[in-house]
């Protein structure tokens, strides 16, 4: 029999850890694959990393390579410098690599100099904002990358117009819709709405998630407050819960920016609270990507607080609708929402929970051939 094919699965930030779950979970169950995950440590606080191996069912990971935070410079430049040495000896067949962090990007180059195929999970988005690191991880790990997977049509045709051939390209559907859909009868069991009073006898009330973590969102004083002035607005009329991620905590912290008090500021919650939290808002306020393709998935009205999206399939066919960074937009398009205007959406194709799946059959059917056409056995 054949050596089992040897795909090292790489995950470093928060949103790569919801995506890597089914595929691991998958890869897990065919003898002919042996599953490497490795963490490059890009994120490492329980609730932005640990509590998501332990409630996905995740695997420990076989390799960490503990590289932290840093600049875009140094923490890039230090994971091709940590994991060139483990992909020398360990010899993959394959690299799988999701989503748009600087894990993405940095371990894609490293393996593709080494003659190592790259699939991208989650390939072919834009933004076309170049003053988004993410934009520039994904152009740069799509032309690097032999197996493009990808969530929707518009990421085909982008591919196709940078010159990505044909078969390269494999529309698979959405691997964080199939942990959704795994997971969230699980995530109907959480006691997240008794300890966030929002949840009594008679059922759940009306509420808001909001959550922001864009460096042009956040990182600037004015911008932030600018936009918590209009959540400010929002919260006199119905309480919004705010998770804040690290970044955007690091901002507060320094600058004591004020806020409504039916706006609760919590600590990053872990998936299963969130995505309960999610599934039963009357509305959410994001910059991430993940979540507006979280709340099409759900039905949940999603207002996001860009001037683009990498997902336009979200506003063509979900429940997202662009609402800018201009307070006097946000509260009027979330006035609307919680008045009963209330944008409809559909599921898009393919978001069906069996991307993962699709995935991996693709894998298997032509890794080896790859490797044979290469005289490799
Ligand atoms: C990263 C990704 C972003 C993704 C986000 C999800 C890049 C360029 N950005 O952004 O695409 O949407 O993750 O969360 O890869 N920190 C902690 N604990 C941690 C990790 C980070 O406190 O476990 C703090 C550090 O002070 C760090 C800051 O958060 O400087 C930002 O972390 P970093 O990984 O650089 O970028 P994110 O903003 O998290």
């Amino acid at each position: 029999m054949a050596d089992p094919l040897k795909i090292f699965n790489i995950v470093g930030a928060r949103p790569n850890l919801v995506k890597i779950a089914p595929l691991m979970r998958e890869m897990c169950k065919h003898a002919s694959v042996q599953p490497v995950l490795v963490h490059t440590g890009q994120h490492y606080d329980e609730n932005l990393s640990n509590i998501f191996f332990r409630q996905m069912g995740i695997p420990e990971p076989h390799i960490n390579l503990g590289v932290g935070s840093g600049t875009h410079a140094e923490q890039t430049g230090e994971i091709l410098k940590r994991v060139e040495p483990i992909l020398l000896e360990q010899q993959p067949d394959l690299v799988l690599v999701v989503g748009d962090v600087n894990s993405t990007i940095a371990v894609s180059l490293a393996a593709v100099k080494m003659g190592i195929a790259v699939a991208h999970v989650e390939a072919g988005l834009r933004s076309f904002d170049r003053s988004m690191p993410e934009e520039i991880n994904r152009i740069l790990t799509d032309a690097l990358a032999e197996y493009l997977f990808v969530t929707e049509e518009d990421a085909v045709d982008n591919l196709l117009r940078e010159g990505r051939p044909r078969e390269f390209i494999h529309l698979v559907g959405n691997v964080m819709i199939d942990s959704l859909l795994h997971f969230l009868p699980f995530a109907q069991q959480s006691r997240i709405g008794d300890e966030l009073g929002l949840r009594n006898g008679k059922g759940w009330q009306s509420f808001g998630v909001l959550t922001l973590h864009r460096p042009s969102n956040v990182d600037s004083t004015e911008k932030l407050s600018e936009l918590l002035g209009a959540i400010d607005a929002i919260a006199q009329r119905v309480p919004i819960v705010f998770p804040v991620h690290p970044r955007t905590q690091q901002r507060l912290s320094q600058d004591g920016i004020k806020h409504h008090p039916q706006l609760r500021l919590i600590q990053p919650l872990g998936y299963l609270d969130f995505l309960c939290l999610l599934s039963k808002a009357t509305l959410a306020l994001t910059d991430s990507g993940g979540i507006q393709e979280e709340t099409t998935a759900l039905g949940v009205p999603c207002l996001t607080l860009r001037e683009n999206t990498e997902r336009p399939v979200t506003v063509s066919q979900g429940t997202n609708v662009l609402v800018g960074t201009d307070p006097a937009r946000i509260v009027g398009a979330a006035q609307d929402v919680l008045s009963g205007m209330r944008k409809a959406g559909r599921i898009p194709p393919l978001w069906d929970g069996h991307a993962a799946e699709r995935i991996v059959e693709i894998l298997l059917r032509t890794v080896p051939c790859r490797k044979s056409a290469q005289g490799i056995t």
